[in-house]
């Protein structure tokens, strides 16, 4: 693949996903796109890249999904969780009790696991919420991963992989070499695809959303349009949490830091986070 290839590559992914691929993915690039290529005709990913303009809607979908980081897994970070716990759920109940409802959004959850993460959190905190109704809506861009957390299955590798065991125990069977997540579990969250540089019309309006390890790939401009777009799908008092490494930094300030790092809420947010101890 010529340097030029490489830029029709690049621009196709950053137009299709807001993903930005610096030179150093170049071998990436190659090796993930040539299975499509040569499954839908192409000789190789050169003739992918020059013929992608004109190709079919499959095929452009096909290079967008395999251009995804889907790197997750369970209480990632572990901080993001335990503010979940300690400050976004009881502050949360607190403010919605009289309406009954509360909706959460995680609006980059790859195969599932930050998800399921929140929706084993939820079942261990069920009293603090009884009566209410408690939505987990789960969106990505990438068909294939949302494919595979509908599916709710998941390797020994991924259990292992920030899972406490007595969650594990509580919420999974074994299935061969696979561990499968209950159907308790799996009804509490509603996955679907939803591309961020799209609209979220469909999604409705939210209470807590995690939007983590996703605006990392993103240019400045996408990031901030993304971050105004989130904005928009919540409540005044709602909370926003993002990624280690992300920061609302070059956004057009529409979120402030709240009581924890990580943890973000609208300006309009009047109400300073109520922290309990664990
Ligand atoms: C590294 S994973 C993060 C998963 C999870 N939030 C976490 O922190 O463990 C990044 C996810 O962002 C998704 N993604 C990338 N661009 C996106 C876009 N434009 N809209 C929605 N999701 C996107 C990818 O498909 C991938 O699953």
């Amino acid at each position: 693949m010529n340097s030029q290839e490489f830029e029709q590559i690049c621009e196709f992914v950053r137009q299709s996903s807001g993903i930005v691929l610096s030179r150093a993915k170049e071998y990436l690039v190659e090796s993930r796109l040539k299975p499509i290529a040569l499954q839908h005709g192409f000789a190789d990913v050169s003739a992918l890249a020059r013929g992608l303009a004109h190709a079919p809607q499959a095929v452009k979908l096909a290079v967008t999904d395999a251009m995804t980081t889907n790197e997750t897994f369970f209480f990632r970070d572990k901080t993001p969780f335990k503010l979940f716990e300690e400050i976004i759920l009881p502050d949360m109940v607190a403010a919605r009790r009289a309406q009954g409802r509360l909706r959460i959004w995680c609006a980059a959850a790859s195969t599932g696991q930050e998800p399921y993460s929140i929706a084993m959190l939820l079942k261990k905190n069920a009293r603090l919420w009884a009566g209410m109704n408690v939505e987990i809506v789960a969106t990505d861009l990438s068909a294939s991963a949302i494919a595979r957390a509908k599916e709710g299955k998941y390797t020994q590798f991924e259990v292992q992989r920030g899972l406490p065991v007595e969650l594990l125990v509580a919420h999974f069977r074994q299935e061969g070499t696979h561990w499968i997540i209950s159907d308790e579990i799996k009804r509490m969250v509603k996955f679907s695809q939803l591309n961020l540089l799209e609209s979220y019309a469909s999604i409705g309006v939210f209470d807590v959303v995690y939007c983590r390890n996703v605006l990392i790939y993103f240019d400045g401009p996408t990031k901030s349009a993304v971050l105004s777009s989130v904005r928009r799908a919540m409540r005044d008092d709602g909370y926003l949490v993002l990624g280690a490494a992300d920061t609302v930094i070059g956004s057009a300030g529409e979120f402030v830091r709240a009581s924890a790092r990580g943890l973000y809420q609208p300006v309009e947010a009047k109400r300073a986070p109520v922290a309990r101890s664990a």
